[in-house]
């Protein structure tokens, strides 16, 4: 798989704010340039779960979120829901792959459906039909037949659908590293290189298998 040079970061109103918080801060850190979008749900998640105020303003919230996590100038783009003129809402230059971290059901659904109503949908709609990564990380349960026949239309049209479960087996000691857990399993995704956590019969910190040479 190719290293993104650029990925498009949504975040819905599905519990697990920390998770897209993480990866934002993750991908700055591996000097991706990000494109974030964010629902008005997801201003009332980040609210209750990170007691994280997230600005209406695109260019304010650009500010806030690079100046906390040191991003390089230019380095991260905040769009608005409905700005229908920023690349991601074309196929002619959309981002190398894209992540929707966490997702509500309902936008899932809404993808499923094709409906491109807000700039969420639509980029993930121009990534499914341009062939390039669309990763969802879907919150919610009990899951429902109408979830899961979701899950599996996108499947199908080729996302991957990547549930925030994290494994016990490498017996986590706190909160942060079950976030790192799934975190690290959406960059493998992507196609970001990362350090974060043993790899299964890997020595510590050596890359994937994929990766070498
Ligand atoms: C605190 C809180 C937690 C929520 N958790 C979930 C969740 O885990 N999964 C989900 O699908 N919706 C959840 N919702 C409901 C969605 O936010 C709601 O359906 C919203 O309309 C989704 O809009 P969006 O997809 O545009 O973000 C939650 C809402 C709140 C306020």
């Amino acid at each position: 798989m190719n290293r993104p040079t650029t990925v498009t970061l949504a975040w819905t109103g599905a519990s697990g704010m920390p998770y897209g918080l993480r990866l934002l801060q993750c991908l700055l850190a591996a000097k991706v340039r990000v494109y974030l979008i964010y629902s008005s749900a997801a201003q009332i998640v980040a609210k209750q779960e990170l007691v994280l105020t997230l600005p209406a303003q695109p260019v304010a919230a650009a500010a806030l979120l690079a100046e906390r996590f040191g991003a390089d100038a230019g380095q991260l783009t905040v769009f608005g829901r409905e700005d229908w003129m920023s690349p991601v809402a074309s196929g002619s230059n959309p981002a190398d792959a894209m992540a929707i971290c966490p997702c509500t059901v309902g936008t899932l659904g809404a993808i499923a459906a094709g409906l491109a109503d807000n700039l969420i949908e639509r980029a993930a709609d121009v990534m499914l039909k341009e062939r390039r990564p669309l990763v969802l990380v879907p919150r919610e349960t009990p899951l429902s037949a109408i979830h899961l026949e979701n899950m599996l239309r996108l499947a199908r049209a080729g996302a991957v659908i990547l549930p925030p479960s994290p494994g016990f087996y490498g017996n986590p000691q706190s909160i942060g590293e079950l976030v790192d857990f799934v975190v690290a399993r959406i960059l493998d995704q992507l196609g970001v290189s990362h350090t974060m956590g043993p790899r299964w019969g890997a020595a510590d910190g050596e890359a994937p298998l994929a990766e070498r040479a």
